[in-house]
């Protein structure tokens, strides 16, 4: 069993379905799960460390990317305070879902700067990086679902 942190960053409400359908799956591992819609990160280091020590820690951010490059406003204070934070976190383990559109030269920028960012923490990395194209799926949920479990036997 794992505990697992599902931190969204989200303008128009596109991603959090995304996420929404990766949590069904993690629903049907029987594994805990917390869904932050509006992450703040003193919460999620609580969540994640205040259960069974034995337990994984697992972190899935799914963000799309707005502005030119930049995070969703949900997901900058967030961000800002992993970049200050000196918690050693070593033990999470994370998987990382960026929602853009590959019209932008900055596709999925804000998914691909939060994965350095925590690799930058000692974060260990899954698995690559899923990008989501919004201008060419058609089901980007059930996608996202696929890949999840692809990545099952490693939660
Ligand atoms: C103002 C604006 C700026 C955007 N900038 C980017 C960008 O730099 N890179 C990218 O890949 N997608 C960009 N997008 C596309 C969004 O990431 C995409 O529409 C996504 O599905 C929005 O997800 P959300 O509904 O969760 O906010 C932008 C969209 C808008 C409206």
């Amino acid at each position: 069993m794992s505990s697992i942190q599902i931190i969204v960053g989200s303008m128009l409400g596109g991603t959090e379905y995304v996420a929404e359908a990766c949590e069904e799956v993690f629903q049907n591992h029987n594994h805990t799960i917390d869904l932050h819609l509006m992450p703040k990160f003193s919460t999620i280091i609580d969540q994640s460390f205040q259960d069974d020590p034995s337990e994984k820690v697992i972190w899935l951010v799914c963000t799309s990317t707005h502005g030119a490059g930049e995070y969703p406003d949900n997901l900058k204070a967030f961000a800002d305070d992993l970049l200050n934070t000196d918690q050693d976190l070593s033990t999470v383990n994370f998987l990382t879902i960026a929602v853009g559109d590959s019209s932008y030269d900055t596709f999925c920028k804000a998914g691909k700067d939060i994965t350095k960012l925590l690799i930058s923490k000692g974060c260990k990395e899954i698995n690559s990086i899923l990008t989501l194209d919004m201008s060419q799926e058609i089901d980007p949920e059930d996608l996202a679902q696929q890949w999840i479990e692809t990545n099952m036997d490693r939660i």
